[in-house]
């Protein structure tokens, strides 16, 4: 065995070949399972891509680096459980690209914070964090209440999620702009909206600006919505095999 592995050393092409067979096998062997790694992700009812202006939202809370301190990720330890709700499945966060889980947490983890606080406390908080919790050193966002959400290439950007995979309808991407408006309709008439998203579509004026669709409106929105989708309750983790 050494005595051939002597010739190998000693001949330079004959070593690049060997390294790279080596090379090549470990490559496949990592690469591989990767082309199924969809078939990993288990199913859960109740799912749905985020509406427009729910998307909205997640892209203000990308440009605001919200990341960079709150993770949505809530791991299966106990003090987590405890803490933030049940442990989140990949399929929570099977359409969101780039995904959200982060690495930091300055802040809590914000996976389930829908429907954890009212619009207006979120408003407040985020306008000021330290009129709703003193000890606070998150930044403020006051600025998002005057700005109007950008809206009008929101359809476009659907239409980009969609290559990717996210399953957005024609009817969704060509009604994108209607539907954001519709959603933040202070007298609850959502429109077309919920055939289109189903039920679990919260239709209202999220900053107290009532007839403005503002930015806060749409970060709103998308922070009310995280983590209230998926029906948990049907979750049956699959039993590891003995
Ligand atoms: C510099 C770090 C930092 C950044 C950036 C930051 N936060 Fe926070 N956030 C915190 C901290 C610390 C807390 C806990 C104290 C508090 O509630 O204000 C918090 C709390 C929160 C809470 C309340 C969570 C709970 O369960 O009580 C929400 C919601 C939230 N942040 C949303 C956001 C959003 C949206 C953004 C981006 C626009 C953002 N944060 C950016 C640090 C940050």
């Amino acid at each position: 065995m050494l005595e051939s592995h002597k010739k190998l050393e000693k001949n330079s092409v004959l070593l690049l070949i060997f390294t790279i067979v080596a090379v090549s096998i470990g490559g496949l062997v990592e690469i591989v399972p990767l082309f199924r790694l969809e078939t990993t992700i288990e199913k859960i009812s109740g799912m749905r891509p985020l509406t427009p202006l729910e998307l909205a939202g997640q892209d203000i809370y990308i440009r605001e680096g919200c990341y960079t301190c709150h993770s949505q990720q809530i791991r299966p330890l106990r003090d987590e459980v405890e803490r933030y709700g049940h442990y989140s499945l990949a399929a929570e966060s099977m359409y969101d690209h780039p995904f959200q889980w982060g690495s930091k947490r300055t802040g809590p983890d914000l996976a389930r914070v829908g429907g954890k606080y009212s619009d207006e406390w979120h408003t407040a908080h985020l306008v000021q964090p330290r009129d709703v919790v003193p000890e606070s050193i998150m930044p403020s966002y006051g600025f998002m209440l005057n700005k109007g959400a950008d809206l009008y290439r929101i359809g476009k950007h659907m239409k980009g999620l969609r290559t990717v995979g996210v399953p957005y309808t024609d009817e969704m991407i060509a009604n994108a702009y209607k539907d954001a408006m519709a959603q933040a309709n202070a007298s609850g008439d959502g429109g077309d909206i919920t055939t289109r998203y189903g039920k679990k579509v919260n239709v209202r004026d999220f900053d107290g600006q009532p007839g403005f669709v503002s930015e806060m409106d749409a970060l709103v929105a998308y922070l009310q919505v995280l983590g209230t989708l998926a029906d948990i309750k049907d979750y049956k983790p699959v039993e590891a095999k003995p």
